[in-house]
């Protein structure tokens, strides 16, 4: 199909998914692609390291999905497909996403997540402007993260699982919407300056923004150089488990389609202009996590239980390791009534099981085959 027979009436509404072949990216563009066969989706995705068409092989033959291989910074190209598909929503997760690459390499975290975010920004802009109705219908939904918020201090060492009502007892022990940005990598501070450049469109051109700050998220497709699908890789090949410091951080975890539900509801329901935080109540020291699932793993493949438990490996810390984050999202249950539908427990059984039983994925992403395979294809074309 070119860019320029397309029928773009057929369809109710045409979305850019920025991002979609990454890990929260697949479930948010097949979370839309099934359930709104009256929308377009166009997942647009560079295919970096993260990126992975294998993640999406389920719907990539359905008729309200297109995936587009481009760059965020890629103005022009932006421009064109703004155009040609009369995109009236974007749903923005394109992003370098990993901490530790961040502290190795700024740069790439500058030029996509804040130039990248900025090149759509204006794209978008100028489109809509261009429109008769103008803003009118359109959004420009920006994901972002709470580590832009910097970190909490350790106040409630056990942590917190699932606790909804944690807010009403701990108060301000949490980031909420209004906690004054104090990112301290560099990957934070990159994903802080694209929120402050959304909020700028917003103020300066009136360009119907939201943003909204999410916890970590865990569960399948997952790229395993993040903790969790990492070490599940490791405990299954018995390879040490390099747990930075003394594994003492705390982390908010939710459960992968829990944020993607969420993302559905605040992009249709959300008010312009806003932020929302989006978390699971469900803290977890570093050490106590990996632990869980150890056991789960060790479980799952008929191991004797703790038997891999002597994995654990104590490294240097991490530079500049944020101690504590957690969430509240109060206000996204009380406005719009989300919260997370699934207790720790089974999410985390949920993901182990999907890593063993998918080893092929794993095998091929840790091998780079992914990418060779599509280095090609997209070279021939
Ligand atoms: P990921 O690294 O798994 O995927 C990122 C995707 O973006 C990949 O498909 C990659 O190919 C694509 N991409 C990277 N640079 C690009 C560019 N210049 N142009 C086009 N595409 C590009 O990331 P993720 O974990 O799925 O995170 C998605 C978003 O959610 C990010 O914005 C991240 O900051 C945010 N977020 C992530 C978490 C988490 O726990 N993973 C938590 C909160 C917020
Ligand atoms: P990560 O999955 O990289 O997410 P983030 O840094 O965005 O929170 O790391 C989660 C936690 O696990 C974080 O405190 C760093 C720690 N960690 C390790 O201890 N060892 C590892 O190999 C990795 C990747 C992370």
């Amino acid at each position: 199909m070119t860019l320029k027979n397309i029928d773009i009436m057929e369809f109710k509404r045409n979305i850019i998914i920025t991002g979609g072949a990454g890990f929260i990216g697949s479930h948010v563009v097949r979370l839309f692609v099934n359930k709104y066969p009256d929308y377009r989706i166009i997942n647009l995705d560079k295919l970096t390291y993260a990126g992975n068409l294998a993640n999406l092989v389920d719907i990539e033959g359905k008729p309200n999905y297109i995936f587009v291989k481009a760059d965020i910074c890629d103005f022009e190209k932006i421009r064109e497909l703004m155009t040609v598909y009369h995109v009236d929503g974007i749903i923005h997760l394109a992003a370098e996403s990993h901490v530790d690459r961040s502290i190795r390499d700024p740069f790439t975290f500058a030029r996509t997540n804040v130039l990248g975010t900025l090149s759509l920004l204006q794209a978008a802009k100028l489109y809509w402007e261009s429109q008769s109705e103008g803003y009118e219908g359109k959004r420009f939904y920006h994901i972002s993260t709470d580590e832009v918020y910097g970190a909490l201090e350790l106040t409630h060492p056990k942590g917190l699982k699932n606790d909804i009502s944690a807010h009403e007892v701990y108060g301000d022990d949490f980031f909420h919407e209004t906690t004054k940005y104090n990112p301290h990598s560099p990957y934070s501070a990159s994903k802080a300056s694209s929120d402050h450049f959304v909020r700028a469109f917003h103020d300066t051109y009136g360009m119907p923004t939201i943003i909204t700050n999410c916890s970590n998220n865990y569960g399948p497709y997952q790229f395993p150089e993040k903790l969790i699908p990492l070490f599940i890789n490791n405990i299954r090949h018995r390879k040490p488990l390099p747990v930075y410091g003394k594994g003492e951080n705390v982390r908010d975890w939710l459960y992968v389609e829990d944020h993607a539900r969420a993302i559905d509801l605040i992009f249709h329901k959300g008010r312009i202009a806003d932020t929302y935080n989006i978390g699971g109540f469900n803290e977890w020291k570093n050490i106590d996590i990996i632990k869980v699932v150890i056991d789960t793993v060790d479980r799952l493949l008929g191991r004797e239980l703790g038997e891999d438990i002597n994995l654990i490996t104590y490294v240097t810390d991490r530079k500049g390791h944020d101690l504590r984050y957690a969430i509240d999202s109060t206000k996204l249950k009380t406005e719009l009534g989300w919260q997370p539908s699934l207790q720790f427990e089974e999410g985390i059984e949920r993901t182990v099981r999907w890593y063993l039983d998918n080893q092929d994925w794993m095998d091929n992403v840790t091998s780079g085959n992914y990418q060779r395979y599509y280095d090609e294809m997209y070279n021939k074309r």
